[in-house]
């Protein structure tokens, strides 16, 4: 089956082989990064973002995230995936700054060109920390206006959303949205219902997870209402501990109640699964089929941040 992935941030889906590799080449120290077996070891949200930026580090040029992107689409498109967007952090990337973000944006483009040509497309978005604050935030917001259009095609924030509120980065959703990107904000993962209404305040048409939203009746009557679409990762939330087991998992109540929802991986070898594995579980778990899986891929087709002949071209492929 053909799918469309809307939330994957481009450093978490680093194989943990690439980021070994990385590592000895530079003589880099990732202890405490890896476990035994040699998958990524963490405990709770907290020690995932210290794991995450741990193996960050050791992505340091143009060539380090051009390698990664090629590694990461290659096994996207193995996964039946033909159109996919990538959180990008410029702040890992020569920290934000607008110089060192365009060469490394157009060595991640040059992929990008030549794995479309071999049938996977894709876009980016741009990503702010939150929990870096407000002042970075504006930084990657330049970036994302400067380099928008193209394979540039939104402006996101991850990170831990315990920190202030969505709203504080109100200056840099609104430069990205001048510069005509699409806005999303991961939300309503560990925060509640009015979390995601601040990232509906910052003018975002999409939330990542957004899930929390099952806790609030008119939260989900404005979602359905206003066609705002989730960007759910199952597997991510189980893994995490948001939700204790894929059937307590709301994705299928949210959809039966009118929202657009969409299936992503989010950071796959942080929780162990692929677009597979996700379509897999959602099957077992709610007796999901082609009909539900075309429905949440005409959704995704119709959120995507890209242009209107490559929706057109998404939406044929789920009639
Ligand atoms: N960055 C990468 N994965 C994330 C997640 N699940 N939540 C917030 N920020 C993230
Ligand atoms: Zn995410």
């Amino acid at each position: 089956m053909k799918k469309i992935e809307l939330h994957l941030h481009l450093e978490g889906a680093a194989p943990p082989g690439f980021i070994r590799g990385l590592a000895n080449e530079k003589g880099a120290d990732l202890s405490g990064v890896f476990d035994p077996q040699g998958h990524y070891a963490y405990d709770g949200f907290d020690g995932f973002l210290r794991c995450y930026e741990a193996a960050t580090s050791v992505l340091q040029t143009p060539r380090d995230y051009a390698r990664l992107l090629a590694e990461v689409l290659e096994r996207s498109a193995e996964q039946g995936v033909i159109y996919t967007e990538l959180f990008v952090s410029p702040e890992f990337c020569g920290g934000a700054d607008l110089s060192a973000w365009r060469d490394y944006l157009a060595a991640m483009t040059e992929i990008a060109d030549k794995a479309r040509a071999d049938g996977i497309d894709s876009r980016a978005i741009l990503t702010a920390i939150r929990h870096f604050g407000p002042d970075h935030a504006r930084k990657t917001a330049i970036c994302a206006a400067e380099t928008a259009g193209g394979w540039v095609a939104g402006f996101g924030m991850g990170g831990a959303e315990s920190v202030g509120r969505a709203t504080d980065y109100a200056w840099s959703f609104d430069c990205a949205k001048e510069a005509g990107l699409g806005l999303t904000c991961h939300a309503g993962e560990w925060g509640g219902p009015d979390s995601i209404r601040d990232a509906l305040a910052l003018g975002c048409t999409r939330i990542g997870h957004g899930v929390r939203a099952i806790e609030d009746a008119a939260l989900i009557r404005v979602l359905a209402d206003t066609a705002v679409t989730l960007e759910v990762c199952p597997a991510s939330n189980v893994a995490l501990g948001v939700f204790p087991s894929w059937p307590a998992h709301p994705i299928a109540r949210l959809a039966d109640a009118g929202v657009r929802v969409t299936v992503s991986t989010d950071d796959p070898p942080f929780f162990h699964t692929t677009m597979r594995h996700e379509y897999d579980r959602l099957a077992d778990a709610f007796g999901w089929g082609d009909t539900e899986f075309a429905q949440i891929n005409r959704w995704a087709a119709e959120a995507a941040f890209c242009d209107p002949a490559t929706r057109d071209r998404l939406l044929k492929e789920f009639p």
